[in-house]
């Protein structure tokens, strides 16, 4: 959602855009940002759009869970939040589980390929996006939904309450270990690009002939290659998307493959 103080705070180079999570905002700060100026701004906002909190994001994600890099600016020091997203509802804490709004069209994308009973194993599924939209749109039988972050687990387990899908089988455990889940699966999902390679490999050596795989790649190209040649050159076979584009030469591509 946009601040209605964006043009003005677009034009100081702040921040870009104001997300608004139930009644916290927040801002995408630039790489280096004057902390004061940044502060005041976030107060003034937070008055005009009526929230309870402003924190900034700096780029990137950290750790093996991913976690977003936040810093909080104004008001009450709180990021667990309420946060609606294709007709679901979520609660998390932004700063203990991953969080990114630019995924949205893709959980609700695959949902949507989803088929009625399907047996779906989701290997990272953070506070259940994902498996919670595969069971609540797709009608999916059963969603196994893997997480290494206990705070994803807590969340999912929330979550799947709150929306009314007990298909959704939240797991805390190690998706890229023995999972013998997988084996049963029609579907795949494994959105964790940075590490598609491991993922692709323990999908490869343990599912069934033609199960659906949604996997989400990390492409590296050099100047004037096209991400989407690239990633088909690396899982050849498959429907490619860029989801996003992390430098001018780092794209996360989406890949729908049938083993
Ligand atoms: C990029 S996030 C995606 C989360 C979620 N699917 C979403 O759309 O918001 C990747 C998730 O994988 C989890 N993860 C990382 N390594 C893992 C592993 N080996 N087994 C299971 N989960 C893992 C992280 O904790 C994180 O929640």
């Amino acid at each position: 959602m946009e601040g209605s103080d964006t043009e003005g705070i677009k034009s100081l180079g702040l921040w870009k855009r104001v997300e608004v999570l139930g009644d916290v905002g927040i801002i995408s700060l630039p790489f280096q940002y004057d902390e004061k100026k940044a502060r005041e701004l976030a107060q003034r906002l937070m008055k005009q759009m009526r929230l309870r909190s402003i924190w900034g994001r700096l780029r990137g994600t950290e750790g093996e869970h991913r976690l977003g890099n936040y810093v909080h600016l104004a008001g009450e020091k709180r990021s667990e939040v309420i946060y609606k997203e294709n007709g679901c509802t979520f609660f998390l804490d932004f700063r203990k589980v991953f969080f990114s709004q630019t995924l949205s069209f893709e959980h609700l994308r695959v949902a949507r390929e989803v088929r009625r009973g399907e047996i779906i194993v989701n290997m990272f599924s953070g506070y259940g996006p994902f498996s919670i939209l595969a069971a609540k749109l797709g009608d999916a039988s059963v969603v196994y939904s893997f997480d290494i972050n206990p705070y994803g687990y807590y969340y999912m387990h929330i979550n799947r309450w709150i929306n009314r899908t007990p298909q959704v089988i939240p797991i805390l455990r190690d998706s890229l270990g023995r999972v013998r889940e997988i084996r049963e699966a029609d579907r795949i999902i494994a959105p964790l690009p940075e590490r598609w390679r491991n993922a692709w490999e323990v999908i490869v050596k343990n599912a069934r002939k033609g199960v659906m795989v949604n996997l989400y790649v990390e492409v590296q190209v050099e100047r004037e290659e096209d991400p989407l040649q690239k990633a088909s050159l690396m899982i050849p076979g498959g429907k490619y998307r860029v989801v996003r584009s992390l430098k001018p030469s780092l794209y996360h591509v989406a890949v729908d493959i049938q083993l």
